[in-house]
């Protein structure tokens, strides 16, 4: 059996772009594999500075993704900062890391064009903290936006190395990229992202989840008139969750003519519902639940505490510390 693993950054509420990019896949490997999935709260503190906020989001992403069908009995979810291993797999593999080769990162070459002020060396250090966070549990596969492919060769670089350097100790990992639904349009058109303000989040109430649908972005076209579905945001977001029949009568709808925009986002509004009903009735189940949920992370970080400990151990018996 293959082991998956993969970390998501609690950065806010969980929108469909989230959900389509990566949290349904995540859940759907449960089925047939070995699953590793964590809460990057370290990451996080790359740019969250408030305990509170730290707290909820951790404690929403969680929610979140027991809501959607994860499944801690099959998935060992955990928190990153539960696991010392992490750091410490950390400043070993800075130690055999060159900066020339993380000044190649895109994250850091990004933040650097924008003229980020408080670039911190944590910031600097992202890949590598990845690359530990990968390396501490040998997994196959790590599925991963194609964001973050860069991110993946850079741990195969780094595991490469250490094996030059102490002999064969890291098995290298494949990235899988989701290519189908790579880009999930936001309600403006651009890639769906809390960073533009364009999303339309999974758990929000019915009546922010209907502002959101209703603010798609759409042209004037008349309502008489035929419209191009390719060119509709609205369409492009219900192909991606509604069935291939409710599809195929929308796009004879958008060709025929007399059918407005209101109506489609009306229609998309009620499949989101429909798509969510059950997730959405969990996670409202869920909200005044906390301890459970730190429970089941609790529980999560004792088997993946194990596992890391047994590469750590490895790892430092390499290098001359055991
Ligand atoms: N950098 C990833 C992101 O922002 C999150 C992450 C941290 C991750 N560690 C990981 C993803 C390890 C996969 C594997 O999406």
């Amino acid at each position: 059996m293959k082991t998956i693993l993969s970390g998501v950054q609690p950065s806010g509420k969980p929108h469909i772009g989230n959900y389509l990019g990566a949290m349904r896949q995540h859940i759907a490997h449960q089925k047939n594999a070995k699953c590793i999935l964590f809460i990057a709260d370290l990451h996080a503190l790359t740019t969250v500075r408030d305990r509170e906020k730290m707290q909820q989001q951790t404690l929403d992403l969680a929610r979140s993704y027991i809501a959607l069908g994860l499944d801690p009995k099959k998935t060992i979810f955990f928190k990153q900062s539960d696991i010392a291993e992490h750091s410490e797999l950390c400043w070993i593999l800075n130690c055999i890391t060159k900066v020339p080769f993380l000044e190649r990162a895109h994250s850091w070459k990004d933040a650097k064009e924008k003229g980020k002020k408080e670039m911190s060396v944590g910031l600097f250090d992202y890949p590598i903290l990845q690359a530990a966070d990968i390396l501490l549990y040998q997994p196959d596969i790590v599925p991963v936006g194609q964001d973050q492919k860069q991110h993946i060769e850079m741990t195969r670089d780094i595991a490469t190395n250490f094996n030059n350097i102490f002999g064969e100790t890291f098995k290298l990992p494949e990235p899988e990229i989701e290519k189908e639904v790579a880009v999930v349009p936001g309600t403006d058109g651009q890639k769906m992202s809390k960073s533009y303000g364009n999303t339309i989040e999974i758990f929000a109430n019915e009546k922010e989840l209907k502002q959101q649908v209703m603010s798609i972005v759409t042209d004037s076209t008349p309502l008489e008139s035929p419209k191009n579905p390719d060119k509709c945001h609205v369409f492009q977001l219900y192909k991606l969750i509604a069935p291939k029949p409710a599809v195929a009568k929308m796009r004879k709808n958008y060709l025929k003519g007399g059918y407005g925009f209101g109506h489609a986002k009306t229609e998309l509004l009620h499949t989101i519902l429909a798509h969510f009903k059950q997730a959405r009735a969990k996670y409202e189940s869920l909200q005044t639940n906390d301890a459970k949920i730190q429970t089941i992370l609790k529980q999560g970080a004792k088997k993946a505490k194990v596992i890391a400990t047994q590469t750590l151990n490895n790892v430092k018996s390499k290098i001359g510390y055991l």
